[in-house]
C-alpha cells in the first residue's frame, strides 16, 4: 500500500533572516536585504522533505496578509498544500546574524488566536484525508489559547484511520498528547525531561528514563534527540545511542525538523529503526552546516549518513 507523508502546523510563520556587522543599542543598525522562508514545525518537515527528494501533503493554518505571504513564499517550493484560511494573522518572525561574531539572534512572536470552528475544520479535513498507512506529522507548537489537548484529537483521528502519528512538540501540548497513542515521539532532552516529570537527565538515566517512558506509555518508538550529541533511540524491543558528528556549526534552525524529515525518508524506505536514526541525526546535522533557514541539503546528509554508518 502506498505511504504518503502529510505534515500538520498549526501555528506557521514566515521567517525574515537578515545579517548585520555588529549588534549595540541605540544606533540604527544596517541589515542585508531580507530573505523569507515559511516556517512552523510541519512546514520544515515538509520542505526538509523536499530537498531530500520526498514529496508530502503539508496542512497548515493561514491568515491575513502574512498569511498570503506564506502561502506564495510556499508556492514557490513546489510542495502541495493544504490551507486552512483563519481570521488571524498569520506571525512573522526574525533572525538576525551578527557577522562580526557569527552569533544569530531569533526573535520570536506568539501566533494569532484560532476560532473554535477553525479548529474544527482542521479534525474534519485530517477526518477526510487521511489514509490507512499515512505518516501525520504533527510537530510545532500550538497557537496561544488553543485547546491543549488538540493533538490528542489529531491522534484520535490518525489512530481511527490507521495513520502512523509522529509527534515534535513541547510544553503543555506534549505532556498532554503523551498518552495518545503515538507511533514515533521525537523530544530533545529537555522535552523529555518535562514528560518524566523531572528537571534534568544525566547520561547515566537518559537509557532507564527512556525505557520507562515506554513502558507506561503507547508509544511506539521514541528517538531523543541530544543535540551536538546525537539521538537516543529507544523501542521495546531496542536501545541504542548513536553520536552525531562534529561540524562546524552555523545555524540551528529547523535541525529538529530536518531530522524528523530524513528519518520519514527511511521509514519509507522500509529501513530499519537504527538506519532511520542515522539518516536523521546526518539531516538534523547538515541543517546547522549553512546559514539561515535553509534546512539540510541531500548532500551534507548523504555524506554524513555515511559517516555515521562507519563508526
Ligand atoms: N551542534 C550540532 N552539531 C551536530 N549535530 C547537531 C547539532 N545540533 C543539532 N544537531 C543534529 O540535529 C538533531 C536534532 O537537534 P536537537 O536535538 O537540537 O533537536 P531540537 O532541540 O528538537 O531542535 P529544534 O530547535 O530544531 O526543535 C540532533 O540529533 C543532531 O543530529
Ligand atoms: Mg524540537
Amino acid at each position: 500500500m502506498h505511504k504518503r507523508i502529510i505534515t500538520l502546523t498549526l501555528n506557521p510563520v514566515i521567517d525574515k533572516s537578515v545579517t548585520v556587522a555588529g549588534i549595540s543599542p541605540n544606533t540604527k543598525l544596517r541589515c542585508s536585504a531580507p530573505k523569507y522562508d515559511a516556517g512552523g514545525g510541519g512546514i520544515n518537515v515538509s520542505r526538509a522533505l523536499k530537498k531530500l527528494g520526498s514529496d508530502s501533503l503539508c496542512i497548515y493554518l493561514a491568515g491575513g496578509s502574512t498569511g498570503e505571504h506564506l502561502k506564495q513564499v510556499l508556492d514557490q517550493t513546489g510542495i502541495e498544500q493544504m490551507v486552512i484560511p483563519i481570521k488571524g494573522w498569520t506571525r512573522d518572525n526574525l533572525a538576525v546574524t551578527d557577522t562580526t561574531t557569527n552569533q544569530q539572534y531569533r526573535f520570536g512572536v506568539p501566533g494569532p488566536q484560532v476560532e473554535k470552528e477553525e479548529c474544527e475544520t482542521v479534525l474534519k479535513r485530517l477526518e477526510e484525508y487521511l489514509g490507512e498507512n499515512d505518516y501525520l506529522v504533527a510537530s510545532g507548537k500550538l497557537p496561544p489559547r488553543m485547546p491543549e489537548d488538540f493533538y490528542v484529537k489529531v491522534a484520535v483521528i490518525a489512530e481511527k484511520k490507521g495513520a502512523r502519528f509522529i509527534l515534535d512538540t513541547s510544553g503543555e501540548a506534549l505532556l498532554k498528547t503523551a498518552n495518545s497513542h503515538i507511533y514515533m515521539l521525537k523530544p530533545n532532552l529537555g522535552e523529555l525531561s518535562a514528560l518524566c516529570g523531572v528537571e534534568s537527565i544525566s547520561a547515566l538515566k537518559l537509557e532507564t528514563l527512556a525505557k520507562n517512558f515506554l513502558a507506561e506509555h503507547d508509544c511506539e518508538v521514541l528517538v531523543v534527540s541530544l543535540g551536538p550529541k546525537g539521538a537516543l533511540l529507544a523501542t521495546k524491543f531496542e536501545m541504542e545511542y548513536i553520536p552525531a558528528p562534529t561540524v562546524l556549526q552555523k545555524s540551528t534552525i529547523g535541525a529538529g525538523d530536518s531530522m524528523v524529515a530524513g528519518m520519514l525518508v527511511s521509514l519509507l524506505k522500509g529501513k530499519s529503526f537504527s538506519d532511520m536514526v542515522k539518516y536523521g541525526i546526518a539531516c538534523g546535522t547538515a541543517a546547522t552546516m549553512h546559514e539561515g533557514t535553509q534546512l539540510c541539503n541531500k548532500e551534507d546528509a548523504d555524506r554524513l549518513y555515511e559517516w555515521i554508518k562507519r563508526q
